[in-house]
Order: structure tokens, then C-alpha cells, then sequence
């Protein structure tokens, strides 16, 4: 059995000195609006302090809605969340920038966020049709915007005092380096996929050796097949120290010295979720050495298109 402890409240400075982010992070791409709403405030009266959401996800009228509401109860203060949405593949040229963050802004019913991510270093047509596709349904994509250029238009609303941290989401290693280089403000935060089944172990040494946080997304494997919750090198270790898999998988993204973010609209495994303990020592080899199997579910990183919102959307 493993004792009850702090590991849920760990948090990861930032680098330029804004402030620092909580480990343990809920996301918010639900589907449905109601579902994302109660799931929200759910998750921050559960004791998360991190939130994720995007543009893309349409959720972000609802977690502004979820936040207020329980701003207003009293027990939870602005500055005590964490915030962060990302800007999408159709606002990449530099003087879309802007205008997509406030819309953001006004969404969510804030008048700072705490990151702002690249959503994908892949730039779409601008306009307002978010999937833009060509008459054989291939992506129209932008070929006359620079990622670079994009970064420094993020750059500007950190100057302004608009938002405190920027960052990348969806991008390789040659991505975040060439940002990192060529950046006057340094990414403060990677955002990709990763789990025990993709642990992207040359991505977490580029970012620990360069004072970026690493935080993974689809932390449990986003319920996909093969199941990540349900490897027997989980399992085992899940029943060893008597908690459930998706807290075995989540403390173990936390104690290797990453965010995270997990997501559910299920209110058990909201609670259960934030209920993390530290593992042994020998968990964390079992998991890092004994599990072989390597699987990315969203294919995102290759094309600019989510993986897990539904077409059409
Ligand atoms: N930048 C990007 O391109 C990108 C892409 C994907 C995600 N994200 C962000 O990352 C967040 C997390 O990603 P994700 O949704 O893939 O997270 P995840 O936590 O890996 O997967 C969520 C799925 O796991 C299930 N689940 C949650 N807790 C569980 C538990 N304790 N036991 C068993 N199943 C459990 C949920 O089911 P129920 O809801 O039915 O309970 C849901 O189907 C997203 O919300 C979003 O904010 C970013």
C-alpha cells in the first residue's frame, strides 16, 4: 500500500520567472457542452488547479462558465488556477494572433491566461472554416506563414502582460529546438502526447536540459486500444499498492518530472484521478524498463489534424 502525500500538489516552475504550473491537469475535450461544464467545476472542487482547453475544442465558453461559477462560491480564487488554451492552425498568420487570444479571453471570461499554446506547428487557411479542405477533402494548408513568425506574435501578448507563459503543442523534437533557438521569449512549455506507451524520453531530456516543462497529454492513453490502464505491468503494480491504474499511470508521469493532463466526465474518476500517491522506486523501473509495447493515438503531429475531435466539428 502507498501513503496518502503531496505528489498531487506538485508543480514545475516555469522559466522567465512566470510562476509555475500544476503537475496534475484536467482537460477539457468533452465532447458535450454540459458534460465539459459540470466536469469542469467538478475537477476544480476535486482540487485540480490546472486546466487545458483550445479553441479548437469549442469548450471554452464552458469552462469560462465552470470557472466563474465557482470563483463566485468563494473557496477558489483566480490566481490559485493554472489556465491555458491554445491558438489554432487557421490563426497563425501574425495579425490573426491577437484577435484569436482575445476571442479566447472572452470566452473563457478572463482578462489574462496563464500559457498560451501553439495548438499545432501546422498553418491552415486562415478564415473562419476551422477545417479547411480542398474539393478531394485534403487540407488546405497555409504555406505563407513561418512557425517562427506565429511564435512572435505570442511573444507580444507575454510583452503586454496579456498572458504569462507561451508554448508548442504537437511538435517533434527538431520543432521545439528550432523554436528554442531562434526564440527572443523560449518556449516555457512542450505539450504532446505521452504515456507509458510513448514516453518520449529524448523530448523530456531536451526540456529538462533546457528549463521547459514537458507536459503530456492523453496521460491514461485517451481509452484507446491497446488499453495502457489495462498492461499487466500496471496491473500488477496497481494491485501491489492498492491503488487503480489510472492513479499508478498519472503518479508515475508526475514523479519521472512531467505535467499532465487527464481528462473525464465521469465524477468517481475526477476524484479518483486527483487521488494520486507516490510510487517505490521499483514501480517507476518496472514501468519505465518492463513496459515495451510503443503506441501514439494521435496522429495530429503528422498532419495538423486532432486526432480525437470528430470530423466536421
Ligand atoms: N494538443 C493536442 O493536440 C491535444 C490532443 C488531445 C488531448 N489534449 C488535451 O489533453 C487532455 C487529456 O487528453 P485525453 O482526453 O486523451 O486524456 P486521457 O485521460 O488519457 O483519456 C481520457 C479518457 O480516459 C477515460 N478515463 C479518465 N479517467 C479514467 C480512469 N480513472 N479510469 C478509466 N478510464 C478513465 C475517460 O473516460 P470518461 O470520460 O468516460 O470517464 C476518457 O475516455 C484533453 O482533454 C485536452 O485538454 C491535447
Amino acid at each position: 500500500m502507498v501513503e496518502r502525500d503531496n505528489l498531487r500538489y506538485t508543480t514545475l516552475p516555469l522559466r522567465n520567472g512566470s510562476g509555475a504550473i500544476p503537475a496534475l491537469g484536467f482537460g477539457t475535450l468533452i465532447p458535450d457542452p454540459i458534460a465539459t461544464k459540470n466536469a469542469t467545476r467538478a475537477a476544480l472542487e476535486a482540487g485540480f488547479r490546472a486546466l487545458d482547453t483550445a479553441e479548437r475544442y469549442g469548450t471554452e465558453k464552458e469552462v469560462g462558465d465552470a470557472m466563474r461559477e465557482a470563483f463566485k462560491a468563494g473557496k477558489i480564487k483566480r490566481e490559485d488556477v493554472f489556465v491555458a488554451t491554445k491558438l489554432w492552425n487557421t490563426n497563425h498568420r501574425p495579425e490573426r494572433v491577437k484577435p484569436a487570444f482575445e476571442a479566447s479571453l472572452k470566452r473563457l471570461q478572463l482578462d489574462h491566461l496563464d500559457l498560451y499554446l501553439i495548438h499545432t506547428p501546422f498553418a491552415f487557411q486562415p478564415g473562419d472554416v476551422q477545417d479547411p479542405r480542398d474539393a478531394n477533402g485534403n487540407v488546405i494548408y497555409d504555406r505563407g506563414v513561418k512557425l517562427i513568425d506565429t511564435w512572435g506574435a505570442l511573444e507580444e501578448l507575454v510583452d503586454e502582460g496579456k498572458c504569462k507563459a507561451i508554448g508548442l503543442s504537437d511538435v517533434g523534437p527538431e520543432t521545439v529546438k528550432e523554436i528554442f533557438e531562434a526564440a527572443t521569449i523560449k518556449p516555457a512549455v512542450v505539450h504532446v502526447e505521452s504515456h507509458p506507451y510513448l514516453p518520449e524520453w529524448d523530448l523530456l531530456d531536451y526540456c529538462r536540459n533546457n528549463a521547459i516543462v514537458f507536459q503530456a497529454f492523453a496521460a491514461l492513453g485517451h481509452s484507446s486500444q491497446p488499453n495502457v490502464l489495462a498492461d499487466p505491468v500496471i496491473t500488477a503494480i496497481a494491485n501491489r499498492v492498492g491503488k487503480t491504474p489510472a492513479q499508478v499511470v498519472l503518479a508515475w508521469a508526475i514523479q519521472r518530472g512531467t505535467a499532465l493532463l487527464t481528462t473525464t466526465k465521469t465524477p468517481s474518476r475526477i476524484e479518483e484521478n486527483f487521488d494520486v500517491s507516490t510510487l517505490p522506486e521499483d514501480a517507476m523501473r518496472e514501468i519505465n524498463e518492463g513496459i515495451k509495447s510503443r503506441v501514439r493515438f494521435n496522429a495530429v503531429v503528422k498532419t495538423g489534424v486532432p486526432g480525437f475531435i470528430p470530423r466536421g466539428k
